[in-house]
């Protein structure tokens, strides 16, 4: 398939998970990929699997520097970006009365400050090129209300969407899409970590969480990053032009608005 052919995709956090599957999904729509992640030998790793039509480039969303030298790497390497995927995250648990100042600090550096910082920098590319571009955010179920144990990461991915909707609004006029996906419960090693965070806050046997997440979904399961590939591609792709500030359910029916 082709729907992506001669576009160049910049995906943080892309080195496992979901963000590698988009690497992979958006390489086999014909688009050259930059797999940007603190984890730069893990990044080199996936480059070098998914093949010749993406590289690494280190990349730490919580600091300036990092994500400006990243986002001149990546346009000296494949000449510019048309379409960013802001998917670089940290999960976060803890009880409200546990939260602690410096964890809370950390999540949302991550989380918000770097998804806006990532995107402020390759949208003042894309303002300049004059070419539009594709902008994903990637928010969460946990963004859509509360939960118990889950405050500070619940607190962030709804920040993410509300920055969808305000970057959305004040980029549509150079062209530039922005929108965000909200993934349910994906399995990978990001819930690996959810799965022992609850094994000890809820005093679990290891795998518990997991079964229990998977009966709950309306679909019957946890999701797959191959389940999130369908709606990122077309969110990067010209389909969705007329798609504007929005974040879609891919949750296989947990969450319905
Ligand atoms: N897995 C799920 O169930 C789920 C559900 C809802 C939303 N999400 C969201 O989807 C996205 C991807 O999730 P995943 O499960 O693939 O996560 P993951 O933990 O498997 O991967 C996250 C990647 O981000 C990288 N990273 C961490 N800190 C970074 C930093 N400061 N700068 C650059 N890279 C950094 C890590 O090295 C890792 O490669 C995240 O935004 C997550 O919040 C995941």
């Amino acid at each position: 398939m082709t729907r992506l052919r001669g576009k160049v995709a910049f995906i943080t956090g892309a080195a496992r998970g979901i963000g590698r599957a988009f690497a992979q999904a958006y390489v086999d729509e014909g688009a050259q990929v930059v797999i940007a992640d603190i984890n730069f030998a893990a990044a080199q790793t996936t480059a070098q699997e998914i093949g010749p039509s993406t590289i690494a480039i280190e990349l730490d969303v919580t600091n300036q520097s990092s994500i400006d030298a990243a986002v001149a790497k990546a346009i000296a390497s494949f000449g510019k970006i048309d379409i960013l995927v802001n998917n670089a995250a940290l999960f976060s648990a803890a009880p409200i009365v546990e939260i602690d100042r410096a964890e809370y600090t950390r999540v949302f550096d991550i989380n918000v400050a770097g998804t806006l910082f990532t995107l402020q920098a390759v949208a003042k590319h894309m303002i300049e090129r004059k070419q539009g571009g594709k902008i994903i955010n990637m928010a969460s179920q946990a963004g859509r209300r509360g939960e118990a144990l889950v405050a500070v990461y619940c607190a962030t991915k709804a920040a993410v969407i509300s920055l969808t909707q305000s970057a959305g609004l004040d980029l549509i006029k150079h062209g530039i899409n922005v929108n965000a996906i909200a993934p349910g419960v994906v399995d990978g090693d990001h819930w690996d970590g959810v799965d022992a965070y609850f094994a000890k806050l809820e005093n679990k046997p290891a795998g518990q969480k997991k079964i229990e997440v998977g009966k709950a979904v309306p679909f019957g399961r946890m999701g797959t990053p191959a389940d999130l590939t369908g709606m990122a591609i077309f969110l990067a792709s010209s389909e969705s032009d007329y798609v504007v500030a929005q974040t879609y359910n891919v949750d296989g029916g947990n969450w319905m608005s």
